[in-house]
């Protein structure tokens, strides 16, 4: 089939974009790529990790498993992509998931809310939502919960979605715990002294997408991209460096991590599609009070309260949540003086929005940015 688009001139991403995106007759799912069970393909193959360049215990003060046990995967034809599969130690995800959900939306950090909203009603979504989630359905609330709402959530240097720059003005301090969690991943991949300094959340619901793009906005581009996936799962297509290149799906559940560096550091890629979490991944519930006792006490992943857990694990049914960490600056780069606005030369190149027919609300904010073509187009 790839080799027809190619000929035809089509592009060849878009193409599979729409196939795993289709709700009827749904996708044909036999092609993507499973990292917690398919080990044994010829296009897997297993990455090299540097486990002397992470202790034990610096790996569990973040909640980490010890780097000799990750089961960490590259694929053929993708120098530098490296998928880790869930290396978190039994426990510790839900610490994970109510920072992304409780703490990071809070101010100073920037979310989409503020662009509708005054700052005194986006101060506290989690207080402000947690009365809604907690109650049974009445599957007749008015409206959707603050939380519910949420759709994206920037740290450190905030990307401008409009002219997809960041720049030294529109910064707030970078949470140290998911520095130090992006730290020790990127070091035991090969990267020492990564330093997080912007950082994308995304909030998915289960008709939500997001369009195909490449992150270049970052001034070095030799500095490794970190993705990280909780809740329920997705298809993930990552492509070439143009989009006639048929991308590669595969499936991204709870936990797993993705480190784009090298030659796989500027793909495309996107995400068409949420599908529910494979029975047996979805321990959340389980794992919620029940934190690692391995656990030491200097850790950074805090035990957290019932009623924290219990909302986490409520919203986490229905949604995923990805985090995307990037350093935007060389050791000792700066911003330019005059922000250089790069020229668009292709359609898909914005990160970041998402798709959902059925939410008006993020359907005017697909419009208001410029956006990927791939969606508005169907
Ligand atoms: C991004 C991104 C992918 C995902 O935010 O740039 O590509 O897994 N996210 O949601
Ligand atoms: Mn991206």
């Amino acid at each position: 089939m790839a080799a027809s688009i190619v000929e035809s001139g089509e592009d060849a991403f878009r193409k599979i974009f729409k196939f795993y995106k289709r709700r009827n007759p749904p996708p044909d799912f036999t092609d993507v790529i499973d990292f917690s069970k398919d080990v044994l393909s010829n296009k897997i193959v297993p990455a090299k990790l540097d486990p002397a360049a992470v202790s034990d215990v610096e790996a569990a003060k973040v909640g980490l498993k010890p780097v000799i046990d990750w089961r960490a995967f590259g694929l053929q034809g993708y120098p530098g992509f490296i998928f880790i599969s869930n290396p978190f130690l039994l426990g510790s995800r839900p610490f994970w998931v109510r920072q992304c959900l409780k703490t990071y939306p809070q101010k100073p950090n920037v979310c989409n809310l503020d662009m509708h909203m005054p700052p005194s009603d986006t101060q506290d979504i989690w207080g402000k939502s947690i009365h809604a989630l907690s109650c049974p359905p009445s599957g007749k609330r008015e409206q959707k919960s603050l939380l519910e709402r949420l759709r994206w959530v920037t740290l450190g240097y905030h990307y401008n979605w409009d002219s997809k720059t960041y720049c030294a003005k529109n910064y707030t301090p970078f949470p140290t715990d998911l520095h130090l969690l992006s730290f020790q991943i990127t070091a035991a991949c090969g990267f020492p002294g990564f330093n997080a300094e912007a950082g994308i959340l995304n909030y998915y619901r289960s008709d939500s997408s997001l369009g195909i793009h490449v992150d270049e906005s970052e001034l070095d581009h030799s500095r490794p991209l970190l993705s990280f996936s909780f809740g329920q799962s997705a298809i993930f297509l990552l492509g070439g460096t143009c989009r006639q290149d048929p991308p590669t799906a595969m499936y991204m559940h709870n936990g797993d991590v993705m480190v784009m560096s090298g030659q796989s550091r500027l793909l495309y890629h996107a995400v068409p599609r949420i599908v529910p979490a494979p029975q047996g991944h979805t321990i959340l519930e389980m794992e919620g009070c029940s934190l690692a006792s391995s656990l030491q006490d200097n850790t950074v992943v805090e035990r957290m309260s019932k009623q924290d857990w219990e909302v986490c694990s409520k919203y986490m049914q229905t949604s995923r949540v990805n985090v995307t960490v990037r350093q935007v600056l060389g050791p000792g780069q700066s911003f330019p003086e005059t922000p250089l606005i790069k020229p668009r030369t292709d359609a898909g190149q914005l990160a970041g929005y998402h798709n959902e027919p059925a939410d008006r609300e993020s359907e005017r904010m697909r419009k208001s940015r410029s956006c990927d073509s791939v969606d508005t187009e169907e």
